[in-house]
C-alpha cells in the first residue's frame, strides 16, 4: 500500500475486511502515522476532545481459573494472594471521585462463591453511598470486571451499584480464533473456560442493562492478522459499547512462556494499528488505552490515545497490594502511589492534546444513542 491508496481508503466511511487487513499490515512509519492520525481525528469528530478517566481498583487476585497467559491464574502457586479490605476499596474509590474521575473500575481474579459475590455487593453499596456523600447526586459511574457470573449475580451487583445509567461491565473475549481460545483456557491448574459461556455472559449483561465492553489481546502467539479482523467483526456483531485491548505480554507466572512473545517495536505498531482499525470500524464505542500498552513502552497509553482510544483507567489501588496484581511481567506502576496519577494526567494532556473529562460519567456514545440518553 502506498500513501495515495491509503488516503483513498481512509476517505471511506465504512471498511471492508480487506481494508482492515491492510491497516493491520502497515509497517512503514509514514503510513502507520497517517492511519493513527485518522483514528485520532475521527475520535475527536465523534466524541469531542474529552478523555474519560476511570479509577481502577484491583480488589483481589484470587482466581479459580487457569488461563495460560495470566500471571494470577490459579495454577501459579508463586503468586502472593490478597484481597483488599472494604475500607481500602472505598478509600481508593474516594480518591478517584475526589480527583474528578466520575467513574471507578473494579477488577479481580475470578471467583463465583457466595462469600465473594456478597463481598463485591457490599463494596458496591458502600462506594455508591460514599460517592453520593462526596456530592455526586446519582452516584459515581461503575465499571465491573469480575468475569463470568450467573444472571442472579449480575443482577445483584447491578442493584448494589445504585446507578444503572452509569453501570458497565468489561469481559474480554481474548480472541475469536476458537482453537486458540481453547488453548489459552485449557490450563490444568483450575477451572476451564468455554467460548459459549463467554458469549452467554456478554448476552446476559446486555439483557440486564449494563453498558457492555469486551476486547482481545493483540499479538498472542498463534494469532494471525485475519484473526484480528474477525475480532473486529465480532465486536460489531456483539454490538458492544466499549472495548479494552492491549498487547499480549509474556508472563512468567503464566503457562505459555515457551510460546514466546512478539518483538516489542513490532508489537507496538501492531497494537496501534489494531486500535486505529477498530476505531475506524466502530466510531461510536469507547476504547480504553490498556495498562499493558504502558508496560510495553513508557508513555504507551498516550500512544494509544493518539491511535483512537478515548478512555484511560489510571490505577488507584493502594500501593500495599499493587505488585501482586501481576497479570504479565513488569507491569507498569506497581511502585506508584495513586498520587502519581497527577503526573500521568499532565503527561497525557501534553502529549495527546486531549483534556480530561472530569466530573462526568463519560458513557459511550454508542450506549447513549442506543438508550436515547443525551449527555456524556
Ligand atoms: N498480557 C496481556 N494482557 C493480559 N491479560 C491477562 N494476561 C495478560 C498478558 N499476559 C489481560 C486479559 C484479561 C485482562 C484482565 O488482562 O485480556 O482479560
Amino acid at each position: 500500500m502506498n500513501l495515495q491508496t491509503l488516503e483513498n481508503t481512509l476517505s471511506q466511511e465504512t471498511f471492508s475486511d480487506e481494508d482492515l487487513l491492510a491497516f493491520l499490515s502497515l509497517t512503514e512509519p509514514a503510513l502507520c502515522s497517517r492511519l493513527w492520525r485518522e483514528a485520532y481525528d475521527r475520535t475527536t469528530r465523534v466524541h469531542g476532545n474529552a478523555l474519560w478517566f476511570r479509577g481502577l481498583i484491583e480488589i483481589s487476585n484470587y482466581c479459580i481459573y487457569d488461563c495460560r497467559y495470566c500471571g494470577i491464574r490459579k495454577g501459579n502457586h508463586a503468586a502472593q494472594r490478597y484481597t483488599l479490605t472494604l475500607d481500602e476499596i472505598v478509600e481508593a474509590a474516594r480518591y478517584a471521585v475526589r480527583a474528578g474521575y466520575g467513574s471507578v473500575a473494579l477488577q479481580a481474579g475470578e471467583r463465583t462463591d457466595e462469600k465473594f459475590v456478597s463481598f463485591v455487593e457490599e463494596a458496591l453499596v458502600r462506594i455508591h453511598r460514599m460517592s453520593v456523600e462526596e456530592g455526586i447526586a446519582e452516584g459515581c459511574g461503575m465499571t465491573l470486571s469480575f468475569g463470568e457470573q450467573t444472571e442472579e449475580t449480575y443482577e445483584r451487583w447491578a442493584q448494589a451499584s445504585g446507578n444503572r445509567n452509569a453501570l458497565r461491565y468489561l469481559l474480554r473475549i481474548e480472541t475469536s480464533n476458537l482453537p486458540l481460545f481453547r488453548y489459552l483456557h485449557s490450563g490444568q491448574g483450575g477451572a476451564q473456560k468455554t467460548w459459549e459461556a463467554r458469549l452467554q455472559s456478554l448476552a446476559l449483561l446486555r439483557k440486564l442493562g449494563y453498558q457492555v465492553g469486551t476486547g482481545v489481546m493483540i499479538g498472542i502467539p498463534g494469532q494471525s492478522l485475519a484473526d484480528l479482523v474477525r475480532d473486529i467483526r465480532t465486536f460489531e456483531s456483539l454490538d458492544v459499547d466499549m472495548l479494552g485491548m492491549g498487547p499480549y505480554l509474556v508472563s512468567h507466572g503464566g503457562a505459555m512462556v515457551e510460546d514466546g512473545m512478539m518483538q516489542k517495536d513490532v508489537l507496538l505498531t501492531l497494537t496501534r494499528n489494531m486500535l486505529a482499525a477498530t476505531r475506524l470500524a466502530l466510531p461510536t464505542v469507547n476504547i480504553a488505552a490498556a495498562t499493558a500498552l504502558e508496560t510495553l513502552v513508557p508513555g504507551g497509553r498516550s500512544l494509544g490515545v493518539l491511535s483512537g482510544c478515548n478512555v484511560m483507567m489510571p490505577n488507584v489501588t493502594p500501593q500495599r497490594t499493587r505488585a501482586s496484581y501481576q497479570l504479565y511481567d513488569n507491569k507498569q506502576g506497581t511502585e506508584a502511589e495513586p498520587d502519581s496519577n497527577v503526573e500521568l494526567e499532565k503527561e497525557l494532556v501534553a502529549v495527546t492534546g486531549r483534556e480530561i473529562g472530569r466530573h462526568r460519567y463519560g458513557s459511550s456514545l454508542h450506549f447513549r444513542s442506543r438508550r436515547g440518553l443525551p449527555a456524556a
